[in-house]
């Protein structure tokens, strides 16, 4: 009998996504129902640009059965590591929170469009509210090899939930922090950081500058609102319920100038005035 050797040649595209079962290499609590994930992920450590998700099965049970979105925190790609940064909502990441060091996380990504760094933009500043600023770690380390002049303003709710301020200044990149209880120093909003930033900024610097931010929606509205007035170019990453995460389902689509948009794949990561608010 003749046996016929077949060769299939499988080819993946830069940018596709994979599915992953990626050990745990360390977890912990950095904060009151905050938790740091360290995985290990060849694939996605690889490609993973800032502002990229991952999908994440958080059981082997039919409940939860959805995956659950959670921005890229940290991209170490020399050690083929990734990071997440997430706060336990409810019971996915309930779940989640009890995993342990060595077991396999399944996880799909990196998945969307993050962020752009332009070339002919010198001046990067960073605004992150809340958990928003899970992504914005990654966003920093890329702008920060990339020789931009980086302002990070910190907001959050007090002192215990405001995250990775010490990772910022250690290295070297100014950052300024503001909490709504004033637990942390000064009281107020993160949008009021940015406006005293901008009032300080020279004004000829604002077309070569670009405002990224994430957090809550409506902070994400007030930053687009102050950048639209001084016409200083702004990235904001959006987050949506998702069910599918690769753009199958149209449960995250929001409207913007051009029709609607899916977050999980045109998104996260919008430029705010293309956004209808
Ligand atoms: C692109 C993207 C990136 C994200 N990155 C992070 C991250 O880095 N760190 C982090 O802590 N969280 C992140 N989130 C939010 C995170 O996905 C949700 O908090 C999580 O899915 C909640 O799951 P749960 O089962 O624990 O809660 P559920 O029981 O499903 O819901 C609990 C509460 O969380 C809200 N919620 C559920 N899903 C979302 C969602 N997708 N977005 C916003 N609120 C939601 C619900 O309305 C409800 O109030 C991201 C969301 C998106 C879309
Ligand atoms: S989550 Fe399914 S299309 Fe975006």
């Amino acid at each position: 009998m003749q046996t016929t050797n077949r060769l299939f040649f499988v080819i993946i595209h830069p940018k596709m996504p994979i599915h992953e079962k990626a050990r745990i290499l360390e977890h912990i609590e950095v904060a009151p129902k905050r938790f740091k994930l360290v995985i290990s992920s060849l694939y996605i450590s690889t490609h993973a640009q800032p502002g990229q998700f991952v999908m994440v099965r958080v059981s082997n049970e039919l409940d939860p059965l959805l995956r659950r979105p959670l921005g890229i925190n940290g991209i170490r790609k020399d050690e083929h590591i990734i990071e997440l940064l997430y706060e336990v909502k409810g019971k996915g990441t309930e779940i989640l929170s009890k995993t342990e060091v060595n077991e396999l996380l399944d996880i799909v990504g990196p998945l969307g469009t993050g962020f752009t760094i332009k070339k002919e933009k010198p001046f990067a500043i960073v605004v992150a509210g809340g958990m928003g600023v899970a992504p914005m770690c990654a966003l920093i380390g890329e702008l920060k090899k990339q020789n931009k002049k980086t302002m990070v303003l910190l907001g959050a709710r007090n002192k215990e939930t405001l995250l990775c301020e010490e990772a910022v200044k250690v290295q070297g990149i100014d950052c300024r922090s503001i909490t709504d209880d004033g637990s942390n120093g000064r009281k107020g909003f993160v949008s009021e950081l940015l406006n005293e930033f901008l009032n300080e900024m020279r004004e000829s610097d604002f077309n070569t500058s670009t405002i990224f931010a994430c957090g809550p929606k409506e902070m994400l509205k007030v930053v687009a609102e102050i950048a639209f007035q001084k016409k200083i170019e702004c990235q904001v990453s959006l987050e949506e319920k998702m069910a599918c995460g690769i753009g199958a389902c149209m449960g995250c689509v929001v409207k913007t100038k051009s029709g609607h948009k899916k977050v999980c794949d045109d998104g996260p990561v919008f430029n705010a005035n293309d956004l209808l608010w």
